[in-house]
């Protein structure tokens, strides 16, 4: 039994004894806080969760119950401030119940069964063939990335899903574009450069000249129906593009577990649209066919066939959801896209309660939104072409590490700059909550001495040297001695281990990376003081396996949660 269950037992039982009221343990648990303020004591509960039931002021329960509450080896003193009850453990016990914890798992700490037997879909980065993968796509990759490890972690049997945008009329505007200027082009080098250009070209000329647009429109139409000539060219430009992409996915070491275009679901429209007739709900609007959605709240309708009578975006993300429901049987199903898009998103959910799903599966339907990221020189669009190469923002990443560490007499140096670099871009991403908009500012980033990625891997990397040098194993038939590890400083280290678990579902729960990261800044800061106050190898050598025991678990901890955000422990720094 860990502390937050040891309390809740003891306000379970207390609330028990002395109201006639029905009580769940577990909600108990659930509600119980590690509060900001070490004045607060080490654990709290707000009372104004009984408030409604008990029909009485939060303050008042706090009283009532501080009253009744034992103080025991554990529970060492309660206090009520305003409505919550503050609860101070005994030092020792948290030294004693943390390593115990922590014990059950070592390597694995903070591993979970939570998800057996659940089924949950993440679908990330999804750029579009023969465009930039641009700065917004890299933020997508990373949350979804994140998620991906994380719910993989809580037990949750998971897929990845990149949904790449292979469909849609720029496509045949790039095939009308090549046909006119392919061969002035050489594709062997920046091939996604050359179609971006060559895109930038079609554009301004369908600006200009409508009848090229009208080309263009019948160039799709030509492409949708499989005319050999478009769809070789078509496949040309998503080898390429692939071929860029997979650059960045190794970097990132990002993996997918299923890679599937939205023209995978070009044949599977038509029953779509079928059930979709058959609600009586498609309405005409100008040739076009249109879903109001109204009565869900939603002002814009859904359009779910042009009138040229092709099929749009939105119906291939409903026929994505009629196939991930056959094929996953998902309970959860996660879209980590842009805030740009919310509308889309809300529109295709509310359309897919047409389809005649379980009610599991659209409730299981989630956008996981984020803000705006941009560099600071300003918002780059492709359209224009002024657009920033994020293999180029990673490469420079990685030589901006290098450059730091010139002087530095390390093995292995590409290697460890490679993986600064990647982490101090990972980690910048997912620092803030992710609906945020961020700018990106890679000198920050890589600060080695703020709250950076560098910095926490530097953290890590300390407290593997540390017990490499003491040649430490942690040692089955002995016990650490706890009293040892009393201090302010073990302590609060301590109670941050002990809370490892509960920061990595209340990250999944939220869809938030940026838990993990707030998180493994606080233990590289905690562990960072209890090393300059304390000397971990000491005269004592009781002292200095406690010592090293919480270097320990602080190692094992970071690494990972690091790994968790996809951030990888150089072996030096
Ligand atoms: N390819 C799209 C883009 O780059 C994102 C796709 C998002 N996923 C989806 N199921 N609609 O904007």
């Amino acid at each position: 039994m860990d502390l937050k269950e040891k309390i809740a037992n003891e306000i379970y039982i207390t609330l028990k004894s002395n109201y006639d009221i029905k009580v769940d343990l577990n909600q108990i648990k659930n509600n119980i806080e590690v509060p900001k303020e070490k004045q607060n004591g080490d654990y709290s509960f707000p009372c104004f969760v009984l408030a409604k039931e008990l029909k009485k002021a939060p303050f008042q329960i706090a009283s009532e119950l501080k009253d009744e509450i034992q103080e025991n080896s554990v529970i060492e003193k309660v206090d009520v401030v305003n409505g919550f009850l503050n609860f101070y453990i005994s030092k020792s016990m948290i030294a004693k119940e943390t390593v115990e914890k922590f014990d059950e798992q070592k390597e694995d700490y903070g591993k979970s069964e939570i998800g057996n037997g659940k089924n949950v879909i993440v679908e990330y980065s999804s750029p579009n063939i023969a465009k930039p993968f641009h700065i917004g796509h890299l933020k997508t990759t990373i949350i979804g990335n994140s998620l991906y490890r994380l719910y993989k972690f809580l037990g949750f049997n998971t897929t990845g899903i990149n949904h790449l945008g292979d469909y849609g009329t720029q496509f045949a505007k790039l095939i009308e574009g090549y046909k006119r200027w392919g061969d002035e082009y050489d594709f062997s080098e920046d091939p996604i450069d050359k179609l971006s250009q060559i895109y930038v070209r079609i554009n301004e000329l369908c600006e200009q000249d409508e009848n090229v647009l009208n080309e263009c429109r019948e160039t799709f139409k030509k492409l949708e129906d499989g005319d050999k000539y478009c769809v070789d060219l078509w496949n040309k430009f998503k080898d390429l593009s692939m071929q860029e992409f997979n650059k960045i996915y190794d970097l990132l070491d990002v993996k997918f577990d299923s890679i599937k275009g939205e023209s995978f679901y070009s044949d599977k429209m038509g029953e779509v649209l079928d059930i979709l007739e058959k609600t009586g709900k498609v309405e005409e609007s100008n040739g076009a066919k249109i879903i109001d959605l109204t009565s869900e709240g939603i002002k814009t309708p859904c359009i779910i066939q042009k009138s040229n009578g092709s099929s749009i975006y939105a119906t291939r993300d409903l026929a994505a959801i009629l196939y991930r429901a056959r094929t996953y049987d998902f309970d959860k199903c996660l879209y980590v896209v842009g805030e740009e898009q919310t509308l889309h998103f809300k529109q295709v959910f509310a359309v897919a309660k047409l389809l005649g799903l379980d009610k599991k599966y659209t409730d299981g339907l989630e956008h996981v939104s984020y803000g705006m990221i941009r560099l600071p020189e300003g918002k780059m669009s492709t359209r224009k072409g002024n657009f920033v190469k994020v293999k180029d923002l990673l490469d420079e990443s990685i030589a901006k590490v290098n450059e730091i560490m010139k002087d530095r007499d390390i093995e292995n140096k590409d290697e460890i700059a490679k993986e600064v670099g990647i982490g101090a871009v990972i980690f910048d991403t997912l620092k803030d909550s992710r609906s945020k908009n961020q700018v990106f500012d890679l000198n920050s980033a890589l600060n080695f001495n703020g709250e950076t990625g560098p910095y926490v891997q530097y953290t890590a990397v300390r407290t593997a040297s540390i017990l490499k040098k003491a040649n430490f194993k942690p040692d089955e038939n002995k016990e650490v001695d706890y009293s040892k590890l009393t201090d302010e400083d073990s302590i609060n280290v301590l109670k941050l281990i002990s809370n490892f678990e509960d920061i990595l579902l209340l990250a999944m729960k939220k869809s938030e990376p940026s838990i993990i990261t707030r998180y493994v800044i606080d233990l590289a800061e905690s562990y960072s003081s209890f090393y300059n106050n304390n000397k971990v190898i000491c005269e004592d050598e009781e002292t200095s396996y406690a010592r090293l025991y919480l270097t320990y678990m602080t190692n094992c901890t970071l690494t990972k949660g690091l790994h968790l955000l996809g951030i990888k422990v150089p072996e030096r720094m």
